[in-house]
């Protein structure tokens, strides 16, 4: 099989290149990434020599550059994990996450139309659903859950999401939606909670928290998403969506306190800080469906999976410290400059 993954620079995708590569030796990845701010090339350095793998510079959104690597490369199954994916950044600007997210989406599935794709994969997010009260931990987001976004991000991949059941009823092109909750684990850009954490307090920054930081996020490692949309794009059933998430609900004071502990840092480095607009207080996935019918089950836990995580940032200190080096600078600057 020859398979798009598109944003494979970035954290999720990367790591599912690496997934797919090792997994699947006869299986074509080529992974179509602009390389924005967000992706990263040294991520795929340790495939980047592999026979099984090929790296595309371009954007999903450019409708002429799409249509001719569709003719010349006759994918099987595209996966677009392609986006941008950062709340405050959609909250700062917009308009690029209707460029890259919806209108990147239409472009691919034209594509996948024009050029007989056997399997469509959209990545998209627990997010689409908006939030759940604090104080009703009864209640998860299932797949019948109504869409109902708060952010400019989760309505561009909401969005995304309408068009590509869309084009399931309208043209018959055979769709699957995959809604995760909250990733964490190796290559995730520092702008990220868990990674801007861990990279701030080791050395020995303040850590930016959103108000009160009671906002509760359920958190997957990164590996037991890869396996789950493996798993939905080889036995999913067309048309259908599939919620991702291991029950790991955690409040944000909870996650500053478990990586600072582990990093042996103090809890004085915490500085309660101006909340997000609109900030959604509580995600949690009911995970039923895509256990039931296709037998996905987490193999972390938080627990298991944050120490590790921890370890990663350590071992690979120049990864983070090349990109904390450069532009993000800037960016820290104007998200953080009025409120540290
Ligand atoms: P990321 O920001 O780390 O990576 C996004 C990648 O997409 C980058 O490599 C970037 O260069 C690339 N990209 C951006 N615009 C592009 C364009 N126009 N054309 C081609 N490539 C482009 O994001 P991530 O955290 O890896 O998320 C990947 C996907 O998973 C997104 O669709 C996101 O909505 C979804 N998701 C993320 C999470 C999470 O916790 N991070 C959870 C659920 C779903
Ligand atoms: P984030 O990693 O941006 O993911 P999302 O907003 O998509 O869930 O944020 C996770 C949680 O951490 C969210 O409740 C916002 C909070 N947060 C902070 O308190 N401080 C920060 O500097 C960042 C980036 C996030």
């Amino acid at each position: 099989m020859k398979i798009l993954v598109t944003g494979g620079a970035g954290f999720i995708g990367g790591n599912f290149v690496h997934y797919m590569v090792n997994k699947y030796p006869e299986d074509m990845i080529v992974n179509l990434d602009l390389l924005t701010y967000a992706g990263n090339l040294e991520t795929l350095k340790p495939v980047e020599d592999k026979p099984n793998y090929k790296f595309v510079r371009g954007d999903i959104a450019d409708r002429r550059f799409v249509f001719d690597l569709f003719e010349k490369e006759k994918f099987d199954v595209v996966i677009n994990f392609a986006a941008e994916s950062h709340v405050d950044r959609s909250i700062k600007n917009p308009e690029i996450f209707v460029q890259t997210n919806v209108l990147g989406t239409t472009t691919l599935l034209d594509a996948a139309n024009a050029f007989g794709v056997k399997r469509y994969h959209q990545v998209s997010t627990d997010e689409v659903y908006g939030d759940l009260p604090l104080d009703r931990p009864d209640l998860f987001f299932t797949e019948e859950t109504p869409l109902h976004t708060s952010s400019p991000y989760s309505s561009s991949k909401a969005s995304a999401d309408l068009f590509v059941m869309a084009y399931h009823r309208t043209f018959g092109t055979p769709v699957t939606i995959s809604r995760c909750s909250n990733n964490y684990g190796p290559y995730q850009f520092p702008e990220k909670f868990i990674p801007l954490i861990i990279s701030r307090a080791m050395n020995d920054e303040k850590i930016p928290v959103y108000g009160e930081g009671l906002n509760v996020r359920d958190w997957l490692h990164v590996y037991d998403h890869c396996v789950a949309i493996d798993l939905i794009v080889r036995n999913g059933k067309v048309g259908e969506v599939y919620n991702v998430g291991g029950h790991n609900e955690r409040t944000n004071m909870q996650i500053v306190e478990t990586v600072l502990s582990a990093l042996g840092k103090p809890l004085s480095l915490i500085e309660h800080v101006a909340d997000r607009k609109g900030h959604d207080r509580r995600y949690a996935i009911d995970p039923a469906k895509i256990t039931r019918e296709l037998g996905w089950q987490p193999k972390y836990s938080f627990d298991t999976g944050i120490p590790m995580t921890i370890d990663w940032y350590l071992q690979n200190k120049e990864w983070w410290e090349n990109i904390i080096s450069g532009e993000y600078q800037q960016y820290f600057e104007k998200m953080y400059g009025d409120r540290l």
